[in-house]
């Protein structure tokens, strides 16, 4: 097993060079499924261990998959030979459910299994289930799997999601394109990675309006053909190193932000007292010298809202920031397994309810951690670039589903990390 070691205290300079966003690469390639004709080839696409998996599904389905480079993948879905997708897969990773109504929407039927449980809540997938089904999908779930049904394709419906859920509107979206008529899809999410998975429908034929707002519309074209696309830049990467700038007293440039994409969690790192300035091509993220970090609220909701996916590197960032600074979050129930190990490094944090609260202290210091799983993890890796002396965090195999190189980028721009086998002695592979 893996660990990453870190020994905090250096401050971070330089730039970082943002890979492709993970979310926004998963309901694209699940979106590959629909295309009868012509290959479509992404690139900017993330090199982890989720974009793996759901190459796999993929797969596994029949598409044909072929990496040019490491970043660059062309997938043929001409002729799929299979409409089932196993719990192997699944379980690994729950986005590949969304194969689901790409599937049923080309072939009239699929068998999905069903995705088990997660460690950040509950996360059921009724939103998926009902959308289809308003779509005239006779929908029956047995033995562990989903079996969907429409003999005659799916029919345009009026869509109404409870919550604005990313997921359960990329996978109806998709859907919709190959329906009969006009869907709507109300209460849905605004996040970039639906708009971004708008337009590769668009680019392939198909009529979808309004993405990145709260009413989307698709009307529903008879084929789609293939076309190439490129993945944008990960806000929450962009976060998250925006993060390790603040965190550490540094000044990193974070080549690929896009200001559109990154603005909730920059406001809230300009009110905890650092610096952020946009460009053409990107953002420069700096705690100025002599400035601390300072206490301010955070509301992790759906976008335009704080994203919930920075609140954990976040929470790290504040239990550094003078005074009491409270978390709310609102789209999981379960997202604070962290704290525990924040407590662990001397934070002096709590939870009540859905809230985190934080009360700053002068330091952190280096403890053996665990994450539980990907953002907790990045979070604690951001806390030992800032804690004194040394600390060991496992749970790296969830960091690897969303951070492509995380410790390649970090040393480049001067942290102390060192991803090692765990057993070897960490002391000699980490350079004082
Ligand atoms: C996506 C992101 C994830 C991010 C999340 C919220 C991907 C691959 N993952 O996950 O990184 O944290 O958005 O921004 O894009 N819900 C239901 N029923 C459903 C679907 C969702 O009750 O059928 C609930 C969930 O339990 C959760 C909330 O809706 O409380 C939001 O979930 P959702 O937006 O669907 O998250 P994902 O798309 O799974």
């Amino acid at each position: 097993m893996q660990k990453i070691y870190t020994v905090g205290g250096r401050r971070l300079t330089g730039e970082v060079r943002l890979s492709g966003s993970k979310n926004a690469a998963l309901a694209i390639l699940a979106a590959t499924l629909l295309p009868e004709h012509g290959r479509t080839t992404l690139t900017n696409v993330p090199r982890i261990s989720d974009v793996e998996t759901m190459l796999e599904t993929l797969q596994h389905l029949g598409v044909r998959v072929q990496h040019s480079d490491s970043n660059t993948v062309t997938l043929d879905a001409g002729t799929l030979t299979s409409h089932e997708a196993p719990y192997e897969l699944i379980k690994k990773m729950r986005a590949s459910f969304s194969v689901l109504g790409p599937i049923l929407a080309r072939y009239g039927q699929a068998r999905v299994a069903l995705p088990g449980g997660c460690d950040i809540g509950a996360r059921p997938v009724d939103y998926h289930l009902k959308g289809l089904e308003r779509m005239g999908a006779q929908i029956t779930v047995e033995h562990g799997f989903v079996h969907a049904a429409a003999k005659e394709g799916l029919r345009g419906a009026s869509i109404y999601l409870d919550f604005p859920s990313v997921g359960a509107t990329t996978h109806l979206m998709a859907a919709a394109a190959l329906a009969d008529g006009i869907t709507t899809i109300a209460n849905a999410a605004e996040e970039p990675d639906v708009v971004a998975a708008a337009a590769l429908l668009n680019r392939m034929g198909a009529r979808v309006r309004g993405a990145g707002t709260k009413e989307i519309l698709i009307e529903g074209v008879r084929s789609l053909r293939g076309v190439e696309y490129a993945v944008d830049p990960d806000r929450i990467e962009a976060g998250t190193f925006a993060v390790a700038a603040a965190i550490t007293g540094g000044d990193l440039y974070i080549r690929g932000a896009i200001k559109e994409h990154t603005e909730p969690v920059a406001r809230k790192l300009m009110e905890a007292g650092a610096d952020v300035r946009y460009d053409d091509d990107g953002a420069r993220v700096r705690l100025p010298p002599g400035r601390s970090l300072k206490a301010t609220t955070v509301e992790a909701s759906p976008h335009p809202g704080f994203p919930t996916d920075m609140q954990p590197p976040f929470a790290a960032l504040l239990t550094l920031a003078a005074g009491t600074s409270v978390i709310t979050e609102t789209v999981y129930e379960r997202r604070f397994r962290y704290i525990d190990e924040l407590a662990r490094m001397g934070a002096d944090i709590k939870t009540k309810a859905n809230a985190a609260i934080i009360v700053g202290v002068p330091r952190l210091t280096g403890a053996p951690v665990a994450g539980s799983d990907l953002r907790a993890t990045a979070a604690l890796v951001l806390a030992g670039l800032a804690a004194e002396g040394q600390t060991e965090v496992g749970g790296i195999k969830y960091l690897d589903r969303g951070y492509e190189d995380f410790c390649g980028k970090l040393q480049a721009v001067g942290a102390n990390v060192r991803r090692v086998e765990d057993g070897d002695k960490a002391t000699e592979k980490v350079a004082a």
